[in-house]
C-alpha cells in the first residue's frame, strides 16, 4: 500500500450539514419500504460464519478482471435498498461525492476515494443479494451493539446462541485495532482489498470503513480500536460528510464529467482490476 501521510489541518472540514439542510438516515421517517427488509435479512444471516465464507469466496480476486470506469457504469443500473435517502442509480451518487470533494479542493486522491468508493457493489453483478453488499457494517463475533441501525432485527441471527459472542469482546482481544476484526460481509470490505495496493492507506482505510455507522457516527466499539484506527478515523468522517451530503436529486452530467474521472482513474489503476 503506498505511504502517503496527510494532516487534516490543511483541508477544509467544510460545514456540508448546513442548518436547514434535508436530513439524511432518518430510518423512521423514509419512504422507502425496502429499508427495513433488507436490514431484516442482513442482521438475520451476518454471521461469523457468513463472513468468514465470503472471505474465501471472494479474497483471491478471480471473479472478473474490469476497469473501474466500467465499473461505474455497471453500477448505473443499481438502485442501493438500503439507502433511505437516495433512489438514483450509484453512478449519480458517486459523480455527486466525487464533485463535492473536488469542490472542496481536496487532494486528487480523495477525489478519486469519492468517486470509487461505493464500487465494492459490483458483489451485486456476482449474483449476491443485496443483504450482503449494501447497508452499514458491524463487527460479528462479539456483542451487537444497538445502536446498529435497525438492531432489533437482530432477533434471528443464529450468532445470538453462542455465549462467546454475547460479551463485549466476544473473539477478540482489548484494542486489537479494526483490521483483526472480522466485519459484517458487504461492498467496503470487498472493494478494500481490490483497491489497497494502488491507493494511499487513508484512501483504502475509508473505503474500508465508510459504513461503519454504529463506530463513525455513534462512537460504538471504541474498545477494539488501537492508536492507528484513531488516527484514521478522523478521514473516515471528513469522509462521510461528503458520501451523506452530496447526496441530492440533480444528475450530474456523466457525459461531460467522464474525461476527467477517466484520467483520474488512470493516475492512480492498471486498465484492468482484478475483482
Ligand atoms: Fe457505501
Ligand atoms: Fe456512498
Amino acid at each position: 500500500m503506498k505511504k502517503l501521510f496527510f494532516t487534516l489541518s490543511f483541508l477544509t472540514l467544510a460545514p456540508l450539514a448546513a442548518k436547514d439542510a434535508p436530513v439524511y438516515r432518518d430510518y423512521e421517517e423514509t419512504e422507502r419500504d425496502c429499508v427495513r427488509e433488507l436490514y431484516r435479512l442482513n442482521h438475520t444471516y451476518q454471521t461469523v460464519e457468513f463472513v468468514k465464507a465470503q472471505l474465501a469466496k471472494y479474497l483471491p480476486l478471480n471473479h472478473a478482471a474490469i476497469g473501474m470506469w466500467d465499473v461505474l457504469e455497471k453500477l448505473n443500473a443499481l438502485v442501493d435498498d438500503s439507502d433511505p435517502d437516495l433512489d438514483l442509480p450509484q453512478m449519480v451518487h458517486a459523480l455527486q461525492t466525487a464533485e463535492a470533494i473536488r469542490k472542496d479542493g481536496h487532494p486528487d486522491w480523495l477525489i478519486l476515494t469519492g468517486l470509487i468508493h461505493d464500487c465494492g457493489k459490483m458483489l451485486f453483478f456476482f449474483g449476491e443479494p443485496q443483504w450482503a453488499v449494501v447497508g452499514d457494517i458491524f463487527p460479528v463475533g462479539c456483542r451487537f451493539s444497538d445502536k446498529i441501525v435497525h438492531a432489533d432485527l437482530f432477533a434471528n441471527n443464529p450468532d445470538l446462541k453462542n455465549p462467546l459472542y454475547q460479551t463485549d469482546y466476544g473473539i477478540y482481544s482489548p484494542n486489537c485495532g479494526l483490521r483483526n476484526v472480522l466485519m459484517s460481509w458487504g461492498h467496503d470490505g470487498y472493494l478494500y482489498h481490490v483497491v489497497k495496493n494502488y491507493l494511499p492507506e487513508e484512501a483504502a482505510y475509508i473505503i474500508r470503513f465508510h459504513s461503519f455507522y454504529a463506530l463513525h457516527q455513534e462512537n460504538e466499539y471504541q474498545h477494539l480500536l488501537d492508536d492507528y484506527d484513531r488516527e484514521m478515523l478522523k478521514w473516515v468522517q471528513l469522509f462521510n460528510k461528503y458520501d451523506l451530503y452530496s447526496k441530492c436529486p440533480e444528475e450530474p452530467n456523466q457525459q461531460k464529467l467522464a474525461p476527467y474521472y477517466k484520467a483520474l482513474i488512470a493516475q492512480f489503476f492498471p486498465e484492468k482490476l482484478a475483482w
